[in-house]
């Protein structure tokens, strides 16, 4: 990992465990105790862990590079086919990826060959001026923070994404706007997919984010960098 993205870890880690808390409690009514995960793109691992820790789950993360400033079992992808079985999974995290991905067509077919269960997406939406804004200030400072440089826009808005997942064989289980905490300030918008293979879009609701106490506490002592 660069100086840069360590730096931003260290500032930022009770936050982004604070919003994988947020995640936790949007996604566990998809995920049962003790079913296998796999969190592909999982950057800092930090969700796979809290995942991991609150649902009682094993989880698996996969990246192109490590970045993982917690302890999560990990293996190195190429971008290519992932090295699982068919239906190796119960469920796949695709958590703020697709948008990253050089074929994000590929990579959802690629979830879909090896996870027999529930797919959850979360992506940002560039609907509307600042949102897409955001998304764009987004791409250059992942760009400059990972030195890599590939202005690729591969954000979608709703209709474009759920034209995709139909395409690829995908129903939507289920799916809902989210927030973070500081939305006050941030222009982004962002949506939770919940997708199911070979079914029909049934668009449940996802209840609504009215989190215990207990989500917002944690410290940054697990931080490994
Ligand atoms: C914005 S980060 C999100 C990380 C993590 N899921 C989270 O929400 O904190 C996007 C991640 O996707 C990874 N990525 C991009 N393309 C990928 C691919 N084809 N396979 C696996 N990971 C990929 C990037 O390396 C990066 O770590």
């Amino acid at each position: 990992m660069n100086i840069y993205k360590s730096i931003y870890y260290q500032i930022r880690f009770n936050n982004l465990k604070r919003s994988s808390r947020v995640m936790c409690y949007d996604c566990q009514d998809y995920i049962q105790k003790g079913v296998k995960i796999l969190d592909l793109g999982c950057g800092s691992g930090i969700i796979g862990k809290t995942f991991s820790d609150l649902l009682e789950v094993t989880v698996i993360g996969v990246d192109v590079r490590d970045d993982r400033v917690v302890d999560l079992p990990f293996q190195i992808v190429d971008g290519g086919k992932l090295p699982f079985e068919d239906d190796e999974f119960d469920v796949c995290l695709i958590i703020y990826v697709l948008h990253h991905a050089e074929d994000p067509s590929f990579l959802l077919q690629e979830a879909k060959r090896i996870c027999k269960g529930k797919i959850i997406i979360y992506e940002d939406l560039p609907e509307g001026f600042l949102p897409k804004f955001r998304c764009y200030v987004h791409i250059i400072l992942s760009n400059l923070f990972s030195g890599i440089f590939h202005l690729k826009f591969n954000f979608r808005t709703q209709r474009e994404w759920e034209k995709l997942f139909k395409n690829i064989g995908f129903g939507i289980f289920a799916k809902k706007r989210v927030y973070k905490n500081n939305d006050w300030i941030d222009p982004g918008k962002r949506i939770l997919y919940v997708l199911e293979k070979n079914q029909v879009d049934q668009y449940n609701t996802i209840r609504d984010n009215i989190i215990p106490e207990l989500i917002f506490s944690g410290s940054n002592t697990e931080i490994g960098l």
